[in-house]
């Protein structure tokens, strides 16, 4: 019995309330909006759709078809966006999918899905900075200013190089060998989150308007010599290249539902939440969908497994210029994910400590900034560790399939409450139940399926790990006992 107890939304709202613990309240539906986009566009659209489009070793390529493969995964987010904003609505708490869980199927669901969001959040962040970092390498090169590969490469790359291995310092016979930028800016970016909220938050509005800048300027320019050709063959490895290409873009999407873990930092989340939430997710498909029509227009797309497509394709073209202000516009429209993310996570495991299943000082909110200032100096750390060393593929597949599973379980959440609590106040509800929260469902899981074996077994021992965690620690200290 114990793994179900469940906590009651009205405890929810209450732990709210406590004056001790509470968040500063100053965010409206535009900084949500920009706080949804701020987290959505990134990596995917100026890095992972190239491996979406071209394929690799591990899945077959989607092609020009690769817009379809957008609206398929838009259409997916669709359904689980709804869902996402009747909970964000109805329980406006800072833990996301974590808290809408635990009120919905109990602790043993919640600690699952808490556990699944650090895939989210900080194996995407991780995946991201590594993104980040070869961008502003990128850059670095453009302006004449060249790294040493050993100080901004992972550890996978560096062991297949004899040449970086050689060139790196040794200690003893070991080679040094990390990515340093990228731990830099997570670093940096875990400094201003601790600082306070609204300072990050004008930070990303500048930031997202740059991004939208960047991509519209590809577009523009971009638009004007694309050749039709390059569309045909549109579908060059059939439906089994758009599956594919849609679980490695779904990476693109992730974000809009970052907005509700900021719910209770939100000045009226009953409002609010729906229009953050489903607003950021409408924009971003509309962007993603005239960037993928332009960049397989101008490039033939199984030239694009590369990591700065959007660049790669002005290079091509002789508009260096160009392809350098995309670069700069990728660094910035990066760091805008990250901030989101790092924002995200370090809520979910104050929503964890505050309910016992993780130790009390991940519950602390600073005295002067307001901010959980433990949860985010801990996440910083980690996520610029492994940043520092893991390789970015292997990131985004995992962080696709433990994201896809965290929206299954918040579809679940509201086919469930809804027969379980039929009469609590729903600010906002998903459309035409039940068909929504059982499309998203049946469609995530198609993502998911779309996902190479090796992603799966990862997954599976990632959640393993998590139910020994559980059954050691938060069984035990779990508030509700
Ligand atoms: N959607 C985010 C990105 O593309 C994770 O970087």
């Amino acid at each position: 019995m114990k793994l179900f107890r469940r906590k009651t939304i009205d405890s929810c709202l209450a732990d709210i309330a406590n004056p001790l613990t509470q968040l500063k309240k100053v965010l409206g539906p535009w900084q949500l909006i920009a706080l949804g986009i701020g987290a959505v566009i990134g990596a995917g659209i100026f890095a992972s759709i190239g491996t979406a489009a071209a394929g690799d070793a591990l899945r077959p390529g989607a092609g020009p078809a690769i817009t379809i493969s957008f609206i398929l995964t838009a259409i997916a987010c669709g359904f689980a966006a709804l869902c996402y904003a009747e909970f964000a609505a109805m329980v406006p708490i800072s833990g996301s999918a974590y808290t809408y869980s635990y009120a919905t199927m109990g602790e043993l669901v919640a600690w699952i899905i808490g556990w699944d969001l650090i895939i989210e959040y900080a194996v995407g962040n991780i995946a991201v900075a590594i993104s980040w970092s070869g961008y502003f390498t990128q850059l670095l090169h453009g302006l004449g200013i060249s790294l040493p590969l050993w100080l901004a490469t992972d550890l996978r790359t560096a062991l297949a190089s004899p040449e970086i291995l050689a060139a790196a310092p040794h200690i003893g016979s070991i080679p040094i060998v990390c990515n340093l930028p990228a731990a830099l800016i997570v670093l940096a970016i875990t400094w201003i989150l601790v600082i306070g909220i609204r300072e990050s938050s004008l930070f990303n509005t500048i930031m997202v308007v740059i991004k939208l800048l960047t991509l519209g300027l590809f577009v523009a320019v971009g638009f004007f010599y694309v050749q039709p050709e390059n569309w045909q063959p549109f579908m060059p490895n059939g439906w089994a290249g758009v599956q594919a290409g849609a679980a490695v873009i779904f990476f693109a999407y992730i974000g809009f539902d970052a907005v509700s873990t900021v719910a209770e930092e939100c000045r009226n989340p009953a409002k609010d939440m729906p229009i953050g939430i489903i607003g950021s997710l409408l924009a971003c498909t509309f962007i993603y969908i005239v960037v993928a029509v332009v960049l397989t227009g101008i490039v033939p797309s199984n030239e694009l497994n590369v990591s700065e497509p959007l660049a790669l394709a002005l290079t091509r073209l002789g508009l260096v210029k160009s392809a350098g202000f995309v670069s700069l516009g990728a660094v910035i429209a990066l760091t805008a994910v990250l901030l989101v993310f790092q924002m995200g996570q370090p809520r979910i495991f104050f929503s964890m400590a505050r309910d016992g299943l993780l130790p009390p000082w991940g519950a602390k909110v600073h005295p002067k900034y307001r901010t959980p200032h433990v949860t985010t100096i801990i996440t910083g750390v980690v996520v610029a560790f492994f940043a520092a060393f893991a390789s970015i593929d292997e990131m985004v597949d995992l962080t696709n399939i433990g994201t896809l599973f965290a929206f299954i379980l918040v579809c679940m959440g509201i086919l469930f409450l809804r027969v379980t609590d039929p009469n609590r106040p729903r600010p906002f509800k998903a459309p035409f139940f039940p068909i929504v929260p059982l499309a998203g469902i049946a469609s995530c899981l198609y993502l998911m399926l779309g996902l190479p074996t090796i992603t799966w077994i990862r997954f599976g021992i990632w959640l393993l790990v998590g139910m020994v965690l559980y059954f050691a620690y938060g069984i035990r200290h779990s508030r509700l006992r």
